[in-house]
């Protein structure tokens, strides 16, 4: 276990791993990688060439989900997914989220995310479940704060959680457990939209659906189910991922754990900190193909020329974050990182995660705060998937 207090990223086991591109040798005046598909992709790594790139309203990611396009994950995925789409379509769905995701939105959600994780500490504590923080806390809590948005039932989390673990986690040549994957999840939130399995009234389902007919627009049965699977994986899983790392980090450096115990009221300063320096996966921001010429730091990139924004690096960028790779919870200067994407398609979940995480850790820090890692951190055993990573355990006395 660490002890010292000033923690720099590669003290934390594992935390970063190799990344599924591949740096090549550039024959173009810009730096490239091999995406896991195969193709080339012009790479950008400067904060403000990420920033600026993810931003531009003539980048494309349509284009990147055709057959044999450039992508992380072998063949296309479901084209209504708001992160296939550009606009004006992509403006169209998301619209349906903006209100119920901002942070005033997922203000309803705290009661339900504070009393799942209170609930699972006292479990663990009283040892109605093993003493393993991610198994009896973290994962109930992202996956049940799913069901309620979108008005599913509890009980189907086996079913349903094993896809999207499929989809989000699975190594890159599992082509046929993914495509079967985003089948049977796109299939089964579909028959909550047409009435075949029930939804509560409650949830976010039930209430588009019978709103619908009122719409001046409304989105077609395919274009909701779009944006629900959004939902249905970054809430679950993407959030998941983050908060265990989280979690990890501090207790792989109890200095910083220390913190968070003793200085309650800067957890959202921490939270955001170890935000931008945890990799949600072995990949960033995904491909996006210029449409123009687009003018960047390293050169004007031509048209049709497939982009990887690497936004993990752009948040270590020195130009900007000073001393990028320590841990800083006093960090002030600097900009806002982009560990959620920047532009239109800029993750829609900040609001929920930061929520989460902040939730989990002060009950944790309240109830529990002699919690420690009851193994050494580098013996964790981990989920090692395209888009996400994370410990897979967390076994802990307290
Ligand atoms: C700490 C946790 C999370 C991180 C680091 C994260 C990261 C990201 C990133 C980087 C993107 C942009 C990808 C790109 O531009 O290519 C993104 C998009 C997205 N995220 Fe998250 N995410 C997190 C949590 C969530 C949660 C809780 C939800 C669901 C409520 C969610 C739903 C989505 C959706 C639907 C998109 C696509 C948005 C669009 O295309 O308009 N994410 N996320």
């Amino acid at each position: 276990m660490l002890t010292k207090t000033l923690v720099r990223v590669f003290d934390i086991p594992n935390l970063d791993a190799p990344p599924y591109y591949t740096p090549v040798e550039s024959e173009t005046p810009f730096p490239q990688v091999r995406l896991p598909s195969g193709h080339l992709a012009v790479h950008l790594t400067r904060y403000e060439d990420c920033r600026a790139f993810l931003a531009d309203p003539t980048v494309s990611r349509t284009l990147c989900n055709v057959e044999g396009g450039p992508t992380f994950l072998p063949g296309t995925t479901q084209k209504e997914l708001l992160l296939n789409l550009d606009n004006p379509a992509h403006a169209r769905s998301r619209a349906t989220v903006t209100r119920d995701f901002s942070p005033r939105g997922v203000e309803n959600l705290r009661e339900l995310v504070d009393r799942t994780a209170r609930r699972g500490i006292a479990d663990m504590v009283a040892g109605r479940s093993p003493p393993d923080v991610f198994e009896a806390v973290l994962q109930d809590v992202t996956s049940a704060t799913v069901c309620h948005i979108l008005g599913i039932p509890l009980s189907d989390r086996p079913m349903f959680r094993v896809w999207s673990r499929t989809i989000q986690e699975a190594p890159p040549h599992d082509l046929a457990g993914i495509e079967h994957a985003v089948k049977a999840s796109f299939d089964y939130l579909m028959d909550f939209v047409r009435g075949t399995r029930a939804a509560e009234p409650t949830g976010f389902i039930r209430s588009y659906v019978d709103h619908r007919a009122k719409l001046e627009a409304p989105l077609s049965d395919e274009e909701f189910v779009g944006v629900l699977l959004g939902i249905l994986l970054g809430g679950d899983h993407n959030a998941l991922s983050v908060m265990t790392k989280s979690l990890y980090t501090l207790l792989s450096a109890p200095a910083l754990w220390i913190r968070v115990v003793e200085e309650p009221e800067r957890l959202p300063a921490m939270i955001e900190e170890l935000i931008r320096v945890i990799p949600i996966g072995k990949l960033s921001a995904f491909p996006r193909m210029t449409t123009v010429p687009l003018v960047t730091s390293v050169g004007t990139i031509p048209p049709d020329t497939p982009v990887y924004a690497n936004v993990f690096l752009a948040n270590r960028d020195p130009e900007v974050f000073a001393d990028p790779l320590t841990i800083d919870f006093d960090r002030t200067a600097g900009k806002p990182h982009l560990q959620f994407g920047f532009g239109i398609h800029s993750c829609m979940g900040p609001a929920l995660a930061r929520l989460e995480i902040a939730a989990v850790l002060r009950a944790l820090a309240e109830l529990v705060p002699n919690l420690k890692l009851s193994m050494e951190p580098g013996a964790l055993r981990w989920i090692n998937g395209t888009v996400l990573r994370r410990p897979d355990e967390l076994p802990v006395s307290f």
